[in-house]
């Protein structure tokens, strides 16, 4: 392993401590709204189930993801972790973890792009035993560039769509050499953070940032799969004309029985007010959208990567481009139009200037699946082979249940009688 090539975040800072110490307040705050990482937290600290583990971490640091890092660490893990999107950091809680004895962070906010695969090459310096990641790129450095430490890795877990679609395709072609859990596809992440998580969020990191209203505005969401789901329902909670885009015939149909218009991007764009895309897809707007749209217009993106708003092709058209505000960028066409990218197209509700990402209650939830996945692979990872898995169902229930409890919303059980019927086929009319 060559040497730490990216110093860890303090050495990138003028007053860490000062830094640390309001980073720790925006984890406390948080923390004080997650009873399931709590509840997992208190365990772990008595248990020490990660003891003897080097975990290898690429996520949104900011304070939810901080109390998962810290419950690894204070369950006896050794942590290593850098960003997974440059503009998503917390420099703050990333300092906060730093100080942390168990704790190694390397994200800082604005990083260049060599600087952030270095940062992942720093974070593999330490010989992680499991990986954690949201978007794959830990995943990929360590087949591209460091294959001798598969050997080592036990397994990992991935936090979001994008980066399980693309596990899913390296699994295709025999080049996933390690187990990993899709912790993006059980109920308690994907029904919950994608839906009502990023709804929320990106709406409410549009409207803070441009200080504009929904009411009236006609919102053209593009991808109605769970996040385009809960960002086309929140706007319409909110007044707005919502439009769909698809190019999947089941998911069209819903959003059309939902009651919204659905349109090609090429009609949608001529009529939008704001444009928002959720496909985790690349040329989702591009020039021939650009050319039609009204002046004024809103462009963000909240799909993992910054590729669904075609930037480039908006800047050929571009004659002047300027900051219209903190976090929009006003690109001016020849006709004097004026179309405006929110977060330089990257996930708005996590790369905003102002934003916090998703509200603390589903983080709790998204983050509670991966604290019991990094368990079940440390207890159990020699019963997984090489590829992607569904996390089993039994841990993901674990979870909601202490969420229930905390809640205090009791339900009911199966009775025996129940139990048998539902799983016996010889019961008919
Ligand atoms: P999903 O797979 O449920 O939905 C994506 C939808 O987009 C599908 O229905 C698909 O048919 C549609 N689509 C694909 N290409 C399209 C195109 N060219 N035009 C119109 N529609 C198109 O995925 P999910 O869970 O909704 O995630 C979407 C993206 O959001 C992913 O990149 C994921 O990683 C990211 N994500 C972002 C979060 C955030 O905090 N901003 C949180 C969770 C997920």
């Amino acid at each position: 392993m060559s040497e730490t090539s990216y110093a860890p975040v303090t050495e990138h800072l003028d007053d860490p401590d000062e830094a640390a110490e309001e980073g720790r307040r925006k984890m406390d705050w948080a923390l004080q709204h997650m009873p399931i990482l709590s509840n997992l937290r208190e365990d772990y600290e008595e248990s020490k189930p990660f003891e003897g583990q080097v975990i290898g971490m690429a996520m949104h640091v900011e304070a939810k993801t901080a109390n998962l890092v810290e419950l690894l660490a204070d369950g006896g893990a050794e942590v290593a972790i850098t960003g997974c999107n440059p503009l998503s950091t917390h420099d703050d809680v990333s300092a906060a973890l730093d100080a942390h004895d168990n704790i190694t962070s390397y994200a800082v906010r604005e990083v260049d792009d060599e600087g952030y695969y270095a940062a992942i090459e720093s974070v593999l310096s330490h010989e992680p035993t499991l990986t954690v990641d949201d978007g794959m790129d830990m995943v990929a450095a360590v087949h591209e560039d460091y294959p001798e430490l598969i050997d080592s890795i036990v397994g990992g877990c991935e936090e979001t769509t994008t980066g399980v679609h693309r596990l899913r395709a390296m699994d295709a072609d025999g080049a996933l050499e390690y187990p990993i859990f899709a912790v993006n596809d059980t109920p308690m992440k994907r029904l919950f953070d994608n839906v009502h998580g990023t709804g929320e969020s990106s709406l409410a990191t549009i409207a803070m940032t441009t200080n504009l209203s929904w009411a009236g505005k006609t919102v053209v969401v593009a991808g109605y799969g769970y996040c385009g789901k809960g960002v086309a329902k929140k706007a319409a909670g909110q007044n707005a004309n919502v439009v769909v885009t698809e190019v999947e015939p089941r998911r069209a149909l819903e959003a059309h029985m939902e009651g919204y218009e659905v349109l090609p991007m090429a009609e949608a764009a001529a009529e939008a007010d704001v444009v928002l895309t959720t496909t985790g897809n690349r040329d989702v707007v591009t020039r021939e959208h650009f050319e039609v749209m009204p002046d004024g217009v809103l462009l963000a993106n909240a799909g993992h990567f910054d590729i669904e708003v075609n930037l480039d092709d908006l800047d050929d058209l571009a004659v002047d481009r300027y900051e219209a505000r903190d976090g929009v960028e006003a690109y001016e066409l020849p006709d004097g139009r004026r179309l405006n990218v929110l977060a330089e197209g990257r996930l708005v509700n996590l790369a905003a200037p102002i934003a916090l990402g998703h509200p603390v209650e589903v983080m709790d939830q998204s983050f509670g699946v991966q604290a019991v996945c990094v368990r079940e692979l440390v207890e159990h990872g020699d019963d997984y082979e090489a590829g992607v898995h569904e996390v089993p169902d039994d841990l993901d229930r674990e979870v909601a249940e202490i969420k229930l409890a905390a809640e205090g919303v009791a339900y009911d059980e199966l009775t025996d009688e129940q139990r048998e019927y539902m799983g016996s086929w010889q019961h008919g009319t």
